[in-house]
């Protein structure tokens, strides 16, 4: 029998190592840009085309390489950063593996130029699939720029398992949000598809976060400093008012690695302790600096996991040094949390005094007259199950509102005249209460409305027209570069609901129409909403994205507690309910009602 081991060819083994690298490409993003700085680069041009699946390319102007230098790069295990072994324990560069050249060049066609500061020309070199394919002699700048195209061309399995550009686009902008935001003395620009996206001038840490994240995000900010022998913590947390429903920007950086760490995670959230709501998640962008002797980056691929020698100190004077920051900006545990987290987003136009949504019916109106193939429920007889009434309604559609309507907010009772005169009263702003057959029914008015609304949001996308309300005066919109993408994303599922928008140059939208509940105040704060709960609702993220969308708006614009209803408004709302699909749950799985029989009442009596 002969021998059966055999060493890897030297490009399956690259492939290899890419599969654990380079997942997508943002990975390989965060490679070359990790490589432009540990070169010393004050200057990094990114340029993007289709989210990177196109290209990638990373210009810097960092220290270059020798013609050898840049042949060996693309050498897997081949390194300037690590001489040996004991290195590993003192990195203070991003990279240190030597593998990310060689992975990328296995998979991708990649053109190299570089030249140092002491050469006349630079070189160019060409590989596709891990072979070289040319070189030549080039004039360029100092520094080095290469160009990654056609990313897995040659592992189809890798690149149908790529998302959408939208998707793949967010992924790219948050690394490079990351690495900008590491380091905010560096100059950093990206473009995408020619549309510039980032433009960040170098500055101090907290100007890099008004850069990334909006000019707003400034005030939002405590700053957090602590210096200890083992442990130095510069940063901001988000002040509690500003804490997002979903997680929000949650920054680690240790010796200016992005780092994801769930148990330092933790001593945020309990410095933050009281000051948040339940299910509200803070902010913070904390720089750590320890002694790299007293960590080990080296135990994860992307290097986005550490582990610290001393990790319960590290834990202790986080929480600490946080705590002790909240209390110093006197943040008082006393604020109202109650009020909307989305009216807070970090873009400056928010900072106008939210106005609550307005509801208003209009007696005369009637979405439904055009509808010809409502069968309306009859009223229930004496003696019959309430569920009676809730039979053949799954395939009653909702007309789509006329565009000219702008106030009305619930579909209006009609036809069923039951509903139009019977008896009901809100009671503690909260609830419709109303009695049938023998029986007190009470509705929680916010589910109540959720459900029709979202019933309403459902069909438009699935099937109606657009139900939209023209703006006489297009609004514009500037958004964050990942919000923008977001909204990018779901953009024909908006649209279907009513949101009419284009894109207009750099991270803005005009929008030219909008739902027809949605205020002209509420509109930005309305699709922040819907952006920020797209990306990060972890209830939601298995549904498909037309289901969430539909209710994640009919959340947002339900009638919400403390809202006085008129009787016309709860009648009308009770006629849309009773159309819904099973209207004794809510969307987001709420009991709707609650029925309380005269035996029940009579039980309190005996
Ligand atoms: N932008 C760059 N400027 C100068 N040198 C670079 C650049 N990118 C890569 N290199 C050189 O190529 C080597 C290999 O890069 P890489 O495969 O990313 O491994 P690592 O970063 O882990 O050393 C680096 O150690 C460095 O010497
Ligand atoms: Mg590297």
């Amino acid at each position: 029998m002969p021998d059966i081991i055999q060493l890897l060819p030297e490009i399956v083994a690259n492939q290899i190592a890419a599969g654990e690298v380079i997942q997508r490409p943002a990975s390989a993003l965060k490679e070359l840009m990790e490589n432009a700085i540990d070169a010393g680069a004050t200057n990094i041009k990114v340029i993007v085309r289709e989210a990177g699946k196109s290209l990638i390319q990373v210009i810097d102007n960092g220290c270059g390489m020798s013609e050898t230098d840049a042949r060996m790069s693309f050498e897997r295990y081949a390194t300037s950063k690590l001489r040996k072994a004991d290195d590993l324990y003192a990195i203070r560069t991003m990279g240190f593996r030597g593998e990310a050249l060689a992975s990328i060049a296995a998979i991708a066609h990649v053109e190299l130029r570089t030249r140092r500061d002491v050469d006349e020309t630079g070189i160019q070199l060409s590989i596709e699939g891990g072979e070289f394919t040319g070189s030549l002699p080039v004039a360029c700048n100092q520094g080095t720029s290469i160009s990654v195209k056609n990313l897995f061309f040659n592992v189809p399995a890798r690149r149908n398992f790529l998302k959408s550009n939208a998707a793949e686009m967010r992924h790219v902008i948050e690394e490079f949000q990351r690495v900008a935001l590491a380091h905010p003395s560096i100059e950093f620009t990206m473009l995408h598809n020619e549309t510039e996206v980032f433009s960040l001038r170098p500055g101090n840490f907290r100007q890099r976060i008004a850069g990334v994240f909006g000019l707003g995000y400034n005030e939002k900010l405590v700053p957090v400093e602590e210096d200890t022998t083992l442990i130095n913590i510069k940063g901001f947390t988000g002040k509690p008012e500003f804490a997002r429903k979903s997680r929000g920007e949650q920054y680690f950086f240790v010796n200016h690695r992005f780092i994801k760490d769930p148990y330092l995670h933790h001593a945020i959230a309990n410095a933050f302790e009281e000051l948040l709501p339940a299910g509200a998640f803070p902010s913070y962008f904390l720089m750590l600096e320890i002694d790299p002797a007293k960590i080990d980056v080296n135990i994860h691929p992307t290097k986005t996991e550490i582990k610290f020698e001393d990790d319960r100190s590290v834990y202790a004077i986080l929480r600490s040094s946080v705590k002790r920051a909240l209390g110093k900006f006197s943040v008082s545990p006393t604020l109202n949390f109650e009020q909307e987290s989305t009216f807070n987003l970090p873009l400056s136009h928010l900072s106008q005094v939210p106005v609550p949504p307005r509801i208003q019916v209009n007696p005369s109106f009637n979405p439904f007259r055009t509808e010809t193939e409502i069968r309306f429920p009859s009223p229930v007889k004496p003696g019959q199950d309430w569920s009676e009434l809730y039979k053949g309604l799954a395939d009653v559609k909702f007309a789509a509102p006329s565009k000219n309507q702008e106030t009305i907010s619930l579909p209006e009772a009609q036809g069923n005249d039951w509903i139009q005169t019977i008896p009901c009263f809100q009671l503690a702003m909260k609830y419709i209460v109303l009695p049938y057959e023998n029986k007190l029914l009470v509705i929680d008015q916010q589910a109540a409305h959720e459900k029709v609304l979202y019933e309403k949001n459902l069909a438009a996308i699935h099937k109606h027209p657009v139900a939209s309300q023209h703006l006489v005066f297009p609004k514009t919109l500037e958004m964050g570069p990942q919000q923008f993408n977001l909204l990018m994303e779901m953009k024909s599922e908006l649209k279907a609901v009513g949101f009419d928008m284009s894109e207009f140059g750099k991270n803005t939208f005009v929008i030219h129409g909008v739902p027809p509940l949605v205020n002209h105040e509420e509109i930005g704060p309305t699709l922040e909403f819907l952006a920020e709960k797209f990306e990060s609702n972890p209830e939601t993220i298995r549904l498909e994205k037309s289901e969430k969308i539909a209710r994640m708006l009919a959340a947002r614009m339900a009638v919400k507690p403390g809202r006085q209803m008129l009787v016309p408004e709860m009648r009308s709302l009770l006629d849309g309910l009773f159309r819904c699909n099973l209207p004794g749950k809510s969307p987001s799985g709420k009991q709707i009602f609650y029925q309380l029989s005269a035996d029940d009442i009579a039980q309190k009596f005996s």
